[in-house]
């Protein structure tokens, strides 16, 4: 009896517990429930406009998007030639945007007595022209092709595109012994290895450095010259023109001076070995914005900023205050057009695949990996071909079967650096195709000569692999060129890690170039992958690319400046007495303490 009340009671328990917690149960499931509708209630789906965002928004989209890493959730704005043309007519109405940058959008030469038209293989160009086209802007450039001066009007200016004139270029004369110095010189011989690991080392010589100087100051009167009114506009490009946003701020102290460095930046203990280093900085920080293509180039900016001069320093809302001046300091990743107009009258993917199958004899069943690059010991052209070397080492059966593609443009070929790698690839690839190959098998083909955009865009849709593996690259836009050529969604991109794009194509297979082994492995991996995540994988690299586009880039420098001109429009109006108050108010990006704004 006793135990069997025990029992009794024991169910009594159980069935107690049991029933409190089916009813916590299920008021935590309608308590779930009620929160999840309420919040799905409040929230509003994201705008997606093809306006460009006023400044407010334009402050919310872009912060959130370097904070967080992604658009803020309300307005996703879907930039084009249209919104960037928008944008500027309501946020920087009547400027005038100057761009300055070595390399000429659109070179004359003179071919067996006729005047031929060249776009140069360079990533500045394709990156601005569409930019400039938008902005019916002028573009000071060196004029360095033998039929430019036949081509120009008495004031070294002439209209382009040549099939639709939206833009004027002026064109800069410069001579021999000023090429040699600043460009060749300066710029090439010394910045260029001095900003890239690639071990091979910068030469700085006094000469080169006066030349540099010289040709900087005759662009800074061009653009004085050039400037409608006292405020322009001007973006300048790279380490061409380190000097020129001093020199152009001496001249026009209004203008709004953005430069864009398109090339890495050192940490400060390689910059220091540079002999005019203190010069190079002063130069920079005549600019109201700097840009680089990655945080991590800002950083080592300002390190360098803080080792070599006297400035103040703010890291939270990044900018440098130094001799009465602020300047910001923002990461701006550069990008190409999208849609790609340079690629739209190309056939498509297969019948490309055919035009370059049958130009080259290919079989059938080859598979192609392609590089598309300017013949520079950046690119990492040799370190390829020996991770290539490998591959068919592990894997032989795929001799015959696999051919390497190379478009390698030559590219500053009077340094000896340049002759050097030049020698040095025709070597490799001729013992490679000797080792591997037979007369009818080439497993490397070596095209070490200029191909313009519609060659270049078969070679990308023609092939199963493209390989950027750079040494080191501020961004590299073949990455980005290869993908948005890629509209079939097949194709496989091997990227380097060193270069600014793997921070954004997170789809593509991604390598350290200094590793042959581990090149060989993602060219293995390439080759097999499905056609699903082929297509997968392009499909998220294409939506990166077409969100973060090249007016994407320049509209998040010219709404920067736009912020910079209206708040120093502010900081003007404002009583003298209250005016350090003002820049610490108003001005957040501009740092918390006085600072001349412009
Ligand atoms: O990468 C730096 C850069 O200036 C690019 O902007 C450009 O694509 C390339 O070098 C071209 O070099 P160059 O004008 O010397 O031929």
């Amino acid at each position: 009896m006793n135990a069997q009340s025990n029992l009794l009671s024991l169910d009594i328990n159980v069935l107690a517990v049991l029933a409190v917690s089916l009813l916590m149960s299920v008021s935590a499931v309608v308590l779930a429930a009620f929160l999840w509708w309420r919040l799905r209630s409040t929230r509003t789906a994201p705008v997606v406009t093809n306006d460009p965002p006023n400044l407010d928004q334009a402050c919310k989209l872009l912060y959130e998007f370097e904070k967080n890493g992604r658009a803020a959730d309300d307005v996703l704005v879907n930039w084009s030639p249209e919104t960037l043309r928008q944008l500027l007519a309501s946020e920087l109405p009547d400027a005038q945007v100057i761009v300055v940058s070595n390399r000429e959008p659109y070179i004359h030469n003179l071919v067996d007595g006729k005047v031929k038209l060249l776009v140069p293989a360079s990533g500045l160009v394709s990156a601005l022209e569409p930019v400039t086209r938008t902005c019916s802007g002028t573009w000071i450039a060196y004029g360095g092709g033998s039929a430019d001066r036949l081509t120009v009007d008495d004031n070294d200016r002439i209209q382009v595109p040549p099939d639709r004139p939206s833009y004027m270029l002026r064109r800069v004369w410069l001579k021999d012994e000023e090429l040699q110095g600043y460009y060749y010189g300066f710029a090439n011989d010394g910045l260029w290895p001095l900003c890239h690991i690639a071990f091979t080392r910068p030469i700085f010589r006094a000469s080169d450095f006066e030349m540099y100087e010289a040709v900087n100051q005759k662009f800074a009167d061009i653009v004085v010259e050039e400037a409608r009114n006292e405020r322009p506009i001007v973006l300048v490009q790279d380490y061409h023109f380190a000097l020129l946003p001093r020199m152009i701020r001496q001249r026009l102290p209004e203008a709004t001076i953005i430069t864009f460095w398109h090339i890495p930046w050192p940490n400060s203990e390689v910059f220091s070995i540079c002999p005019w280093r203190e010069k190079i900085l002063d130069g920079l920080l005549g600019s109201s914005i700097i840009g680089f293509h990655i945080q991590f180039h800002c950083n080592n900016f300002t390190e360098s900023v803080d080792r070599f001069l006297e400035s103040r320093i703010e890291r939270e809302d990044p900018s440098i205050t130094y001799r009465g001046s602020t300047t910001l300091v923002h990461p701006y990743p550069i990008s190409i057009e999208w849609p790609p107009v340079g690629f739209k009258n190309q056939p498509n993917a297969s019948e490309c695949r055919r035009q370059i199958f049958e130009k080259y004899g290919f079989d059938e069943d080859t598979r192609l990996c392609a590089g598309v690059e300017r013949l520079d010991y950046t690119k990492g052209i040799v370190d390829r071909f020996m991770a290539l070397d490998q591959f068919f080492q592990k894997n032989p059966d795929w001799l015959g079967r696999l051919v390497f593609l190379q478009i390698a443009a030559p590219s500053r070929g009077t340094l000896a650096a340049y002759q050097q790698l030049h020698r040095q690839c025709l070597d490799y690839v001729d013992d490679f195709n000797r080792r591997y190959g037979n007369d009818r098998y080439k497993p490397i083909i070596l095209l070490d000569e200029y191909h313009n955009q519609e060659d270049i865009c078969r070679v990308y849709r023609a092939a199963d692999i493209c390989v950027v593996s750079s040494l080191h690259d501020g961004m590299n836009l073949v990455a980005k060129e290869f993908v948005a050529t890629r509209d079939d969604e097949q194709g496989v991109l091997i990227l380097s890690t060193f270069a600014g794009a793997s921070r954004e194509l997170l789809d593509a297979l991604i390598v350290n170039p200094y590793d042959p082994s581990a090149v060989s492995d993602a060219l293995l991996r390439g080759l097999s992958m499905p056609a699903e995540e082929q297509r997968d994988r392009m499909r998220r690299m294409r939506e990166v690319v077409r969100s973060n586009n090249v007016y994407r880039w320049a509209g998040s420098m010219l709404l920067d400046a736009a912020r910079l001109r209206k708040r120093s429009e502010a900081y003007e109006a404002t009583e003298p007495a209250a005016r350090a108050e003002t820049a610490s108010n108003v001005v957040p990006l501009m740092g918390k303490k006085k600072g001349a704004l412009r």
